[in-house]
């Protein structure tokens, strides 16, 4: 059923009131696979006067959309939904190509956003509002009562990144539509084509046109103009800290008061490992935790707080599981379970960090070698808290050790980091866990498993530069995209 919109080498059109648009700007951008460089196809570079027609167009349906019957919106949202699920190797094999995802994380990436859209459907049909009666408080009796609902912002404006770029791009579409606004998707330039289909996937599930836009172009030029955009009510981000700062700067240029601002950051996810820990479970987790795709996930881990005593054991563990399980391959191959970073600019980041490891003491327990993007599965131990490492987000396989005396030690370094997204800790002693889970400064603690944004129920937010805002979480987006309207009634006589 969307076979006929991929197509390869083929020019992508921006999306505006259901039609797939070319740029009167004539320029396109190109998006190649990580993989080997082919080419997947180019998306426009739309003018800045294009944007504005396309946020207009997205103000309009706004108008109409706020007021559609919930149970419209749920049965677009099922459908589309349905045809992922009936598309699901086509959307999987676009994935692996673009983004360099492994078959079956890129599978897992298709499979969960179906499960999301469909979720999110039932999630959005459940928020009714309440009704509070005035006798609750002191010194009034039942004179007033109060319709409270939800209600929609107006247009928001999502911004998705590239690593997730089916799956992070469909909750900051549905959480928004369901509730009755209306979307312009900024998708990112690496996995964009794969944003772009889901334009086609609402579409073909009956979506009225403006509810949803993609628009598409250089960031500095289209990115800047949408987020200062004055019909903008919203702004959905996620992404990297360094983006969101830029973001930030730019809307503070404006004459306006701020729209509202959803925020999910980079991170440096510690593990605090402690003596009394399950060593086996540890290191199988903090083995996918690191470098499932190549260690470009948010709630990647990027340090381990390793307490000395286990430490050699520990290693032996985590190196035998690493070098069995994530041997670097093609990701189209299923039994492989590690591709090539991104691009080359990131591979060259992640190896100046890793050099700048070694070159403070740090030693290589296994991996350290890069061809181009492919990059091994890297365990350094010994690294020194003046390393970079010990602090940057490498976004990519490399795991620091860093071992410490003990889990005030442990605390402590976790909570030097500027970032505040998610940690984890192994004990087998479950009044330490809930100390140290309550001493931690981020916005989700594990206990005795990896870092994880899912399942898609549960909240997932940043403190301190790793972001603000519940940016997922059905009910807490859906609570996030809407705001309260209350209608008193007061009772005549009472
Ligand atoms: P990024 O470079 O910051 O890009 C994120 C998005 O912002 C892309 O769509 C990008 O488009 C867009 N963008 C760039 N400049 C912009 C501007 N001036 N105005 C508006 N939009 C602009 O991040 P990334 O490399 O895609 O993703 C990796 C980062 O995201 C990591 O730091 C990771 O930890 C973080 N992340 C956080 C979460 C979370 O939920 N906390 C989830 C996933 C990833 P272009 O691609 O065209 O530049
Ligand atoms: O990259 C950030 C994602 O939100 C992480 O999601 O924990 O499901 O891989 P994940």
């Amino acid at each position: 059923m969307l076979d006929h919109f991929i197509k390869k080498g083929k020019k992508y059109g921006y999306l505006k009131d259901n039609h797939w648009l070319e740029s009167s700007s004539g320029e396109v951008m190109l998006s190649i696979s990580p993989i080997n460089n082919e080419i997947v196809g180019y998306m426009q570079k739309m003018t800045t006067s294009e944007v504005d027609e396309t946020i207009k167009s997205s103000k309009l349906a706004f108008s109409s959309w706020k007021n559609q019957p919930m149970n419209i919106r749920v049965q677009i949202l099922k459908k589309a939904s349905r045809i992922i699920f009936d598309n699901t190797a086509l959307i999987t094999a676009l994935i692996i190509k673009e983004i360099a995802k492994p078959y079956n994380e890129a599978l897992d990436e298709v499979i969960r956003t179906a499960d999301l859209i469909s979720f999110y459907a039932d999630e959005g049909s459940r928020m009714i509002g309440e009704v509070l009666t005035s006798d609750l408080f002191p010194r009034y009796t039942k004179s007033k009562t109060a319709i409270v609902e939800r209600v929609p912002l107006g247009v928001i404006l999502s911004i998705p990144p590239f690593n997730y770029p089916f799956n992070e791009s469909a909750p900051k579409i549905v959480g928004a539509i369901i509730s009755g606004n209306t979307v312009v998707l900024k998708p990112p330039s690496q996995g964009g084509i794969t944003a772009l289909l889901l334009g086609e996937i609402f579409k073909l599930a009956g979506l009225p046109d403006g509810v949803l836009n993609i628009i598409t172009g250089d960031s500095s030029v289209i990115g800047d103009f949408a987020v200062s955009h004055t019909d903008i009510a919203g702004i959905n981000f996620t992404g990297s800290t360094k983006t969101a700062l830029h973001i930030q700067k730019t809307l503070e240029k404006g004459n306006r008061l701020l729209p509202l601002l959803l925020m999910g950051l980079g991170g440096k996810d510690a593990a605090i490992v402690l003596e009394d820990s399950d060593i086996k479970n540890a290191a199988l987790n903090i083995a996918d935790g690191a470098f499932t795709y190549s260690g470009q996930r948010c709630t990647a881990i990027k340090r381990v707080l390793l307490q000395d005593t286990i430490a050699d054991l520990f290693l032996r563990e985590l190196k035998n599981i690493v070098l069995k399980k994530y041997i670097l391959g093609n990701p189209n191959d299923k039994s492989i379970n590690m591709g090539p970073v991104i691009n080359d600019k990131q591979a060259e980041y992640i190896e100046s960090l890793v050099n700048d490891a070694i070159s403070k003491k740090a030693v290589v327990i296994c991996g350290g070698q890069r061809s181009g993007r492919y990059i091994e599965a890297t365990i350094l131990d010994h690294v020194s808290l003046d390393s970079k490492l010990a602090w940057e987000e490498p976004f990519g396989p490399v795991l620091p050790i860093i071992r410490v005396k003990n889990v005030t030690d442990a605390i402590d370094i976790a909570n030097k980091s500027e970032y505040g997204l998610q940690s984890s800790v192994f004990t087998s002693n479950i009044d330490t866990a809930f100390e140290v889970a309550e001493k931690l400064e981020v916005g989700v603690v594990q206990i005795n498993g990896k870092d994880s944004r899912g399942p898609d129920n549960f909240p997932f937010n940043g403190v301190k530069n790793s972001g603000y805002g519940n940016i997922q979480g059905a009910k807490y987006l859906i609570e996030s995209l809407t705001k309260l309207k209350t209608t008193v009634v007061n009772k005549i006589n009472v």
